[in-house]
């Protein structure tokens, strides 16, 4: 169901034949990885609220690349991290390892996380003293949590390839889980998804997108949401 395949950047991505995409940019996955998610989220979160602690939801876990980034770059700056990831279709624990992902963390971050990934569908982990996983085996619309988030990567298959992932209502509802204040990353931006967030009264702002794509999607909760559970 799932083929390895090189990008451009030379990192590998999963192409999932079912849905007819790649996991990742075709223009370079690690690159995508880190302009989206750590440049413009994650740094980005703790430069805004430089707390010692950042609770990061994932809707898309997949590979774990976004995962393992952040956790390496969590690990240098002594942030303690709380990450959940929710993934309707697990990988096994091999194909993760094929991706080659180790190769962009130390041998330490990789052997924490691979070691535990079965484990981070059943409970949550701690991987090390500043970090705990838990990866929920949901689809997004079943997820629920009592504990809200300050970043949201919101890494789905596209529109063209999966639309009910950018309804206003699966919008909506990831966005409940995100404090006041809180961020929500995305290498999409479309009209639609504009619109959505803005709906659950989220300020917008438009950045350049990765390699291969003009733009992508940061956008904050304010104060003035009606939109949290
Ligand atoms: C673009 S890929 C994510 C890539 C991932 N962040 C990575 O770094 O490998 C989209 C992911 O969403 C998952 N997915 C598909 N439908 C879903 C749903 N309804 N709820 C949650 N996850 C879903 C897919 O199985 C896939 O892993």
């Amino acid at each position: 169901m799932n083929i390895l395949t090189k990008t451009a950047d030379g990192s590998n991505t999963l192409f999932n034949q079912t849905i007819g995409e790649h996991y990742h940019s075709a223009h370079g996955a690690l690159q995508e990885s880190k302009h989206v998610f750590i440049d413009a989220g994650l740094k980005f979160a703790i430069a805004k609220n430089p707390n010692q602690e950042i609770n990061i939801l994932e809707v898309g876990f997949g590979t774990g690349l976004n995962f393992i980034l952040s956790f390496a770059h969590c690990e240098e700056n002594n942030i303690h991290l709380n990450y959940t990831g929710i993934e309707a279709f697990p990988l096994s624990q091999d194909v993760i390892e094929e991706t080659g992902y180790k190769a962009y963390v130390s041998p330490e971050i990789w052997e924490k996380f691979i070691n535990k990934y079965d484990a981070t569908l059943l409970n949550k982990q701690k991987l090390s003293s500043n970090c705990e996983l838990t990866i929920a085996h949901t689809k997004l619309i079943a997820f629920d949590s009592k504990a809200k988030f300050d970043l949201i990567y919101y890494d789905a298959f596209s529109v063209q390839h999966q639309p009910e992932m950018w309804t206003n209502e699966m919008i909506a509802h990831a966005c409940s889980f995100l404090k006041v204040g809180g961020i929500f990353v995305s290498y999409a931006i479309t009209g639609n998804l504009k619109r959505a967030v803005k709906a659950c009264g989220f300020t917008i702002e438009k950045l350049p997108g990765a390699p291969g794509k003009r733009e992508m999607l940061r956008a904050i909760k304010s104060a003035h949401t009606s939109m949290s559970h």
